[in-house]
């Protein structure tokens, strides 16, 4: 397991194929899903040389909290689908790491045990605002009560996107218990129906920037909105008072024909100029060298999604930490091989867009 890319191999062919494919899948023609891989190969680095590389300083302050390496893990839904132990698996892998890992609202294991299994970790919780709001702000009160450090709005789905080889397999069905967050009490209860039911039903589509407000009301934890994909939904953002934007398209999952994230991420930190607002980007980070092309853009740190899903099958919780380690040790070494001793270091004149080419 020396990449990214055998971990991906490793899942594919350990994995069931349904699984497998619900994973790795984008929307329609994912044309985004791809894009978001190829983007960042368009990127061209121009390193310095003759720096004092011997040191590398990796750690970034994340709203407010120290991390020794801006890397963390993304929602992704129902995670005991591989096996193991799901989410707990990947809360204590981030937990030893001092990574930030955010549970989905469609977690295999409740928020609480989720958060025992990992006391000390950096633990943000993803929210989508249901129809049913009373639910919605029960799991935003559970969660600070549980040491949920940000609430994660993810404002892309009103509306599942179409995965054709989920539907052409039949739709995808949850094998595994889908845990009801939305009960007090918790008990373990079994999905009756698919994707659909955990997926698009319960969530509202016609939540508005009014929410923000709202969200914000029901705690007193810093809100992240997820799913940004334009400078003006930035400053919209700015303007509703979130603390975080996390450029995101949803791993290219939603609406297919967005742009890469690497590729709008600029427009957006150019809208957070000046503002408090971090900002975080996700979607087809593979690279140690992918990690630095988004900070050197201005991001304050990236988060992974499918490769925790490789990790899990390939070994649990120890799986996910040796994806991050990779990610972590590929990002030190390609800021030594660019002259930069910290991430403070990098900067947007360090990367040029590459020759023309079919990507
Ligand atoms: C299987 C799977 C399930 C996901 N579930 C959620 C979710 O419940 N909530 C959410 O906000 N994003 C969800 N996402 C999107 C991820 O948070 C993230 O945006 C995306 O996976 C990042 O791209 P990457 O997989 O290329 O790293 C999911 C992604 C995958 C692959």
């Amino acid at each position: 397991m020396i990449s990214l890319d055998d971990f991906e191999k490793y899942a594919r062919d350990n994995l069931p194929r349904s699984v497998f494919n619900h994973v790795s899948s984008g929307a329609d023609d994912q044309q985004t899903l791809q894009d978001n891989r190829n983007a960042f190969k368009r990127l061209r680095i121009r390193p310095r040389v003759l720096r004092d590389v011997s040191k590398r300083d990796l750690s970034a302050t994340i709203l407010g909290q120290h991390v020794p390496f801006p890397i963390g893990i993304c929602p992704s839904a129902i995670q005991k689908h591989n096996g193991s132990d799901g989410e707990m698996a990947t809360a204590k892998a981030a937990s030893s790491m001092e990574s930030i890992m955010i549970l989905s609202t469609y977690s295999s294991t409740s928020l609480e045990e989720v958060a025992s299994a990992a006391p000390t970790g950096h633990l943000w919780f993803q929210l989508y605002v249901l129809k049913d709001r009373e639910k919605t702000a029960r799991l935003v009160c559970r969660a600070e009560k549980a040491g949920y450090k940000a609430i994660v709005f993810t404002a892309d789905t009103p509306y599942a996107g179409r995965k054709l080889n989920d539907e052409r397999s039949g739709g995808f069905k949850p094998t595994v218990r889908l845990f009801d967050t939305f009960t007090f009490r918790c008990p373990n209860v079994e999905s009756s129906s698919g994707q659909s039911s955990y997926g698009s039903s319960e969530i509202s589509p016609s939540v508005t920037w009014s929410y923000i407000r709202w969200i914000q009301s029901l705690s007193s934890l810093p809100v992240i909105i997820k799913g940004i994909m334009s400078g003006d939904s930035a400053r919209e953002a700015v303007a509703a008072g979130v603390d975080g934007i996390m450029v995101s398209n949803h791993g290219g999952r939603q609406l297919d024909g967005v742009l890469a994230s690497i590729d709008i991420l600029p427009e957006v930190i150019a809208v957070t100029q000046g503002t408090n607002v971090e900002v975080y980007l996700d979607g087809g980070v593979r690279l140690g060298t992918d990690v630095l092309k988004a900070l050197a853009l201005g991001a304050k740190a990236v988060f992974i999604g499918r490769p925790v899903w490789w990790g899990l099958t390939y070994k649990g919780e120890e799986g996910v930490r040796q994806v991050l380690e990779l990610l972590r040790d590929e990002l030190s070494l390609a800021m030594a091989l660019s002259g930069c001793a910290s991430v403070n270091d990098l900067s947007p004149s360090m990367l040029i867009r590459g020759h023309p080419s079919n990507l």
